[in-house]
C-alpha cells in the first residue's frame, strides 16, 4: 500500500527535524470510526484504573482492525530494529498479536490491570508494572529495540508524563504511539525526537528515536 498524502511540515509550522515526515494515508480513511463515547464515560465515572481494574479481565479494543492495518503500514513502511519489542499498557494484546502476526518474534507485555486478559489471547505472561513504577525506574536495565504504546499514553496524568517518558528513554532505543488522539505528543526535552507520522483509518502513529541512548542502525 503505497499511501496518497505526504507533508514535511506540522500544522503549527513549528520546526521539526529536517527527518520527520508526516503522511496521511487518505484512501483508507473510513467514513468514521465507532464512537469512544461510552468508554468516556466510564472513565469518568470509575476513573480510568478503577475502570480496568473491575472490567480489564473483558477488556477488548473496539478499534483493533484499525491498529492492526496501522502497523502493518508501519512495519512495512518504515525501517524498524523488531528485534526485542515491548508492548506498553498492552490490553488484551492487540499490538503484540497484530506484530506477531507480521513475523515479530521476541514481544514482552505489561499491564496491571488486562494481564489475565493478555495471557487468554496471547498465551504469554505479561509484566504487571504501572506507567508509576516505570517512570520511577521499575524498568532500569532493560532494553528494547522498540516500545509500542497504544491507545494508552494519554491516560497518563500529565505531570507524570515527562518523567515516564524520560525513563522509557533510557530502555528503548525508538517509541511509537498509537493513538486515535492527537495527544500525547512527547517533547524533544523528555529525550525523545520525533521521526515520523502515519495516520490510517483516523489512527495514528507517531514514531520518536530516544535521546538518551547510543545510536543504532535500524534494520528489518
Ligand atoms: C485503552 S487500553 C489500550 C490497550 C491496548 N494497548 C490497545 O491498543 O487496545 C488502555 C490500557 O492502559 C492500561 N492502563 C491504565 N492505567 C494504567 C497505568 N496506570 N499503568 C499502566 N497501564 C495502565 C489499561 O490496563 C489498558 O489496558
Amino acid at each position: 500500500m503505497v499511501p496518497d498524502g505526504a507533508e514535511c511540515t506540522w500544522p503549527d509550522g513549528s520546526c521539526h527535524p529536517s527527518s520527520f515526515t508526516r503522511i496521511i494515508c487518505k484512501s483508507m480513511r473510513p467514513d468514521s470510526l465507532p464512537p469512544a463515547k461510552a468508554i468516556r464515560l466510564e472513565y469518568e465515572s470509575r476513573g480510568v484504573e478503577g475502570f480496568y481494574q473491575e472490567s480489564g479481565d473483558d477488556y477488548r479494543n473496539p478499534h483493533e482492525p484499525q491498529v492492526q492495518r496501522l502497523l502493518e503500514v508501519v512495519v512495512t513502511q518504515w525501517n524498524l530494529d523488531l528485534s526485542r519489542v515491548l508492548d506498553l499498557a498492552a490490553g488484551s494484546g492487540e499490538v503484540s498479536l497484530a506484530l506477531r502476526r507480521l513475523g515479530v518474534g521476541k514481544i514482552d507485555g505489561i499491564d496491571p490491570f488486562t494481564f489475565r486478559a493478555y495471557h487468554a489471547r496471547t498465551g504469554q505472561t505479561a509484566g504487571r508494572e504501572t506507567f508509576e513504577q516505570i517512570a520511577d525506574g521499575a524498568l532500569e536495565g532493560r532494553h528494547y529495540s522498540l516500545i509500542v504504546c497504544s491507545f494508552a499514553m494519554h491516560l497518563v496524568e500529565r505531570s507524570r508524563l515527562p518523567r515516564l517518558a524520560q525513563q522509557l528513554a533510557r530502555i528503548g532505543d525508538r517509541l511509537l504511539i498509537v493513538t486515535p488522539h492527537k495527544r500525547p505528543e512527547i517533547r524533544p526535552d523528555w529525550a525523545w525526537i520525533i521521526e515520523q507520522e502515519i495516520v490510517v483509518q483516523r489512527v495514528r502513529a507517531r514514531l520518536y528515536r530516544s535521546l538518551s541512548r547510543p545510536q543504532r542502525q535500524d534494520r528489518k
